[in-house]
C-alpha cells in the first residue's frame, strides 16, 4: 500500500480528472441536446444540475477515493467492511465494462473520420448531408472496418494505462488537454468569424423557455451525471492517487469549470459553423457524423478544419477511456494483486471484444439483442449497442450516484466526510446541514431520474417526460 502511486501536481491530477469529464458527452451529446431542448433554457437547468447535484457527488468521490486510498470496492469494504456496500464498487467495475464497450466503438469512428477528413474525404459530401448520413451508415455498419479503428482505439487507451498514473494518465493528459482547449478556441472563433456564424450563438445562449420541457429537465439531470463521470467509481479511483494535500472543492470546481466551459465552446464551435452553412441545427445524434462532413468542405481549409475538429474529439475520447479502464485496472490491482500490465491487457482486450459486439450489432454481424427476445429489446434497446449504452447512461450511473450520496449521509456519516474533506475545522454543526441538505438532494435527484426511467421504460409512460 506505501507504494500506492499518486498524482505528480496538483494541475496533473486536475488535467487527469477534468479529461476523464470531457469526452464524447462534451462535444457531441450536449451542444445537440442543447440545440433540441430551448437552448440556454437547457443550459441553465443544466448548470444548476452541475452545481448541485454534480459539485456534491464529485466532491463524496474524491473524499472516498482519497481517504481508503483505494479503488471503489476495497474503497467501499474499507469504510464500510462486511456490507454490502462493497457491491456498489462491483457495480462501478461493472458499469466501466459497459460503458467502454461502446464508448470504445465510437472512438474508433472519430479516429476513422480524422483520416477521411486528412484524405479529403469530405469534398465529395459538400451540402448533401444526405449523402454524407450514407457513407456514415454504411461506415458504422459494415463488419471489419469499424472494428479495427476500435481495436486501435481500444491498444491507445492499453498503452496509455500499463504506462501508470503519472507516467501515462496523468502526463497524457497534460499534453492533450491544453490541446483540446487550444483547437476548441480556435474553430470557435473560426465558426465566429463566419459570415452568418452569429446566429449559432444565438440559437446556442438565447433561452426559449417554450422549449424546455419537463423531459428535457430531465436529461439535463442524467447528463450531468455522464458528463461528470459521475457513479461508477472513475472520479473515486482517480481520487485513490491524490495525497492529503490537495483541496478537494477547488479540485472539483476546476473539474466542473472546465468541463461546462469545453461543452459551452464546442456548442458554440458547431452551430456558428451549422448556422453559417444554412444547415439543419436539429441534427441530433447526427450532428457530428454527417451534418458537420457536409459543412467543413464549404470552408476555406475545410479539411484543415475538419480533421482538427475530430483530432480534439479523439482526444476527449481518449482521456474518458482511459479513466473508464483505469477503474478496472485498479479494482485487480487492488483487490487481487495483480501486475499493472496483466489487469489492462487482459481486460482491455474483453473489454474490446464485448465492443466487437456492439459494432456488430449496428448492421455489420450478429445482434445478441436480438437473442434476449423482443421485450428485452423494448425495455433496454433494439441493438446490443444502445440495450449497453442505455444500460450505463439511465440506470447504472444514476443508481450509483445515488448509492454514493446515500453512502455518505448513512453509512460513513457527514461528519467522517467533513474531516476527510478540509480537516477538522470544517466539522461544524452549519457544515454538517449543509452537506447533509446537498447529498440528500443529489440522493433524491438520482432516484428520481432511476424511477422515472424505471416508471416508463415499464409503462410507457414517464411521471415527467
Ligand atoms: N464523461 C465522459 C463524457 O462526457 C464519459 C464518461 C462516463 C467517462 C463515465 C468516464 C465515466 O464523454
Amino acid at each position: 500500500m506505501q507504494n500506492r502511486e499518486q498524482w505528480g501536481s496538483k494541475l496533473g491530477f486536475i488535467l487527469a480528472a477534468s479529461g476523464s469529464a470531457v469526452g464524447i458527452g462534451n462535444i457531441w451529446k450536449f451542444p445537440y441536446i442543447a440545440g433540441e431542448n430551448g437552448g440556454a433554457a437547457f443550459t441553465l437547468v443544466y448548470l444548476l444540475c452541475i452545481l448541485v447535484v454534480g459539485l456534491t457527488i464529485v466532491i463524496a468521490e474524491f473524499a472516498i477515493g482519497r481517504s481508503t486510498q483505494l479503488s471503489p470496492v476495497g474503497a467501499f469494504e474499507k469504510l464500510a467492511p462486511s456490507s454490502n456496500w462493497k457491491w456498489v464498487g462491483f457495480l462501478g467495475v461493472a458499469s466501466a465494462f459497459v460503458i467502454l464497450s461502446f464508448y470504445g466503438v465510437v472512438g474508433g469512428w472519430i479516429l476513422k473520420y480524422i483520416f477521411v477528413s486528412i484524405s479529403g474525404g469530405f469534398e465529395a459530401l459538400s451540402s448533401e448531408p444526405d449523402v454524407a448520413k450514407n457513407l456514415f451508415v454504411s461506415f458504422i455498419s459494415s463488419t471489419w472496418s469499424p472494428i479495427l479503428f476500435q481495436i486501435v482505439f481500444m491498444t491507445l487507451c492499453v498503452y496509455v494505462i500499463v504506462n501508470g498514473v503519472k507516467d501515462g494518465i496523468e502526463n497524457w493528459s497534460k499534453i492533450m488537454m491544453p490541446i483540446i482547449i487550444v483547437l476548441l478556441f480556435v474553430l470557435a472563433i473560426r465558426g465566429l468569424t463566419l459570415p452568418g456564424g452569429v446566429e449559432g450563438l444565438k440559437f446556442l445562449f438565447l433561452p426559449r423557455f417554450d422549449e424546455l420541457t419537463a423531459s428535457a429537465i430531465v436529461l439535463a439531470l442524467g447528463h450531468s451525471f455522464f458528463t461528470l463521470s459521475l457513479g461508477m467509481g472513475t472520479m473515486i479511483t482517480y481520487g485513490s492517487y491524490l495525497n492529503k494535500k490537495q483541496n478537494l472543492l477547488n479540485s472539483a470546481l476546476w473539474v466542473i469549470a472546465l468541463d461546462t466551459a469545453i461543452a459551452l465552446l464546442a456548442g458554440t464551435a458547431i452551430f456558428t459553423s451549422v448556422f453559417a452553412a444554412g444547415a439543419d441545427p436539429d441534427g441530433g445524434p447526427g450532428l457530428i457524423f454527417y451534418i458537420l462532413p457536409s459543412i467543413f468542405p464549404q470552408l476555406a481549409y475545410g479539411a484543415i478544419w475538419g480533421t482538427l475538429f475530430f483530432t480534439l474529439l479523439f482526444m476527449a475520447a481518449l482521456t474518458s477511456a482511459i479513466s473508464i479502464l483505469e477503474v478496472v485496472t485498479a479494482y485487480f490491482i487492488d483487490q487481487k494483486g495483480w501486475s499493472r500490465n496483466r489487469a489492462t491487457i487482459q481486460f482491455g482486450a474483453i473489454i474490446t471484444i464485448v465492443g466487437v459486439f456492439c459494432s456488430f450489432s449496428m448492421g455489420g454481424g450478429i445482434n445478441i439483442a436480438e437473442y434476449f427476445g423482443s421485450s428485452f429489446q423494448h425495455y433496454l434497446g433494439e441493438t446490443f449497442f444502445d440495450v449497453m449504452d442505455n444500460l450505463s447512461s439511465k440506470y447504472m450511473l444514476p443508481f450509483g450516484g445515488m448509492m454514493t450520496a446515500i453512502f455518505i449521509l448513512l453509512r460513513w456519516g457527514v461528519p467522517s466526510f467533513l474531516s476527510e474533506f478540509g480537516g477538522e475545522n470544517l466539522d461544524s454543526e452549519r457544515n454538517r446541514l449543509v452537506v447533509t441538505i446537498l447529498c440528500f438532494i443529489a440522493a433524491g435527484v438520482a432516484g428520481f431520474i432511476l424511477l422515472n426511467e424505471l416508471i416508463e421504460t415499464i409503462t410507457g409512460n414517464a411521471i415527467i417526460g
